[in-house]
């Protein structure tokens, strides 16, 4: 996720219990080839949020075939996902991301091209087509498919939906039906009975969780225990990610540090019923000290509610 899942917080979902796969945020293809990669925050990464899958974004096939080739030469990731699935302004504007679901020649071209350049695994993160025009995600599904990519994550909502309606967790189970390859469902799992309700009612391979684990960096940890039929863990004291994550930031440029951690408080807050009043107070501070200062304030008194996670605002 965009600005949010970097090194410093896949650091603290690993100290919890990491998901079986780990995902960068989204890299242009074009930062990979035109800056020098080891210098990309964005790609920075450490032992312990592994395995991690890189996400590229882009349009050009031979950017994204000379970015994987860089990539593999110079880094040990588990493999790459391909973004046809981001549907902001400048996405849309540009024709990358879920602009591309309406090319799907192109597409097809982007995964040949990162299929020529690496033997590692592939992914591609989808939404649903356009008006939910199911025959076209499939198409486009199997065009993917026929180049060598290998697994498919499917976020049912429309481009033009944003988050308004629930997604049409029916089009995973359709997904998975009609071409029987690896399907990732994703899409408002809130809670670890979500997961396993979303692996049992799609046939899905795995889930995908986004903004659960930006409130809940637990949430893995809860989801494993779930289906091993386990009794849920209690969640951590409402502070403890909060320094915990103060502390993995050293593994950000200093530049980013408080950014990052100020768009990350925009979520985590969002557990407790004045967080976003918090997060308003929050803001008004002028760095990283004074805002942990008035954190512990807010927080000293404060539980994270049972589950399921509730999303008061997506920005
Ligand atoms: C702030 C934000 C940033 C995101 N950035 C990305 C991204 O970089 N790449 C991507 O594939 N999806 C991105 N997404 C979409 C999520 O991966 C996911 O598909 C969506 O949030 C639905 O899943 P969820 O209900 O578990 O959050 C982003 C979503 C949000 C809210």
């Amino acid at each position: 996720m965009d600005g949010l899942t970097h090194v410093a917080f896949r650091r603290l979902v690993a100290h919890y219990g990491p998901p079986d796969l780990f995902y960068t945020e989204m890299v242009s293809v074009r930062a990979v080839v035109f800056q020098p990669p080891e210098r990309d925050p964005y790609l920075w990464h450490t032992e312990a949020d592994r395995p991690l899958i890189v996400q590229l974004s882009g349009r050009e096939p031979e950017l994204f075939e000379e970015a994987i080739r860089i990539l593999d030469q110079k880094f040990d990731f588990a493999g790459y996902d391909l973004n046809f699935g981001c549907s902001r302004g400048r996405a849309r504007r540009q024709g990358w991301g879920a602009a591309l679901l309406s090319e799907p020649d192109l597409a097809r071209e982007i995964a040949r091209a990162a299929r020529r350049a690496t033997r590692k695994p592939l992914s591609a993160k989808l939404r649903s087509a356009p008006g939910h025009n199911l025959k076209k995600l499939l198409s486009f599904a199997e065009g993917l498919l026929a180049e060598g990519v290998e697994t498919l994550i499917l976020h049912p909502r429309a481009p033009e939906e944003g988050f308004r309606r629930p997604p049409r967790w029916e089009e995973i189970r359709e997904l998975k039906r009609a071409t029987g390859a690896r399907i990732i469902g994703n899409g408002d799992v809130f809670s670890p009975e979500d997961a396993v309700r979303m692996l049992s009612t799609t046939g899905c391979d795995g889930v995908m969780i986004g903004r659960a684990a930006l409130l809940r960096p637990w949430i893995f940890r809860d989801v494993k225990t779930k289906l091993q039929g386990g009794p849920l863990p209690p969640p951590p004291h409402p502070l403890e990610p909060v320094e915990l994550f103060v502390r993995y930031l050293d593994l950000l440029p200093e530049t980013l540090r408080e950014k990052r951690f100020t768009l990350w408080l925009f979520w985590y807050l969002q557990n407790f019923p004045f967080g976003l009043y918090y997060f308003g107070r929050i803001q008004k501070e002028t760095s990283l000290e004074a805002k942990l200062d008035l954190l512990r304030d807010l927080l000293a008194a404060e539980e994270v509610p049972p589950y399921p996670v509730s999303i008061r605002q997506n920005r």
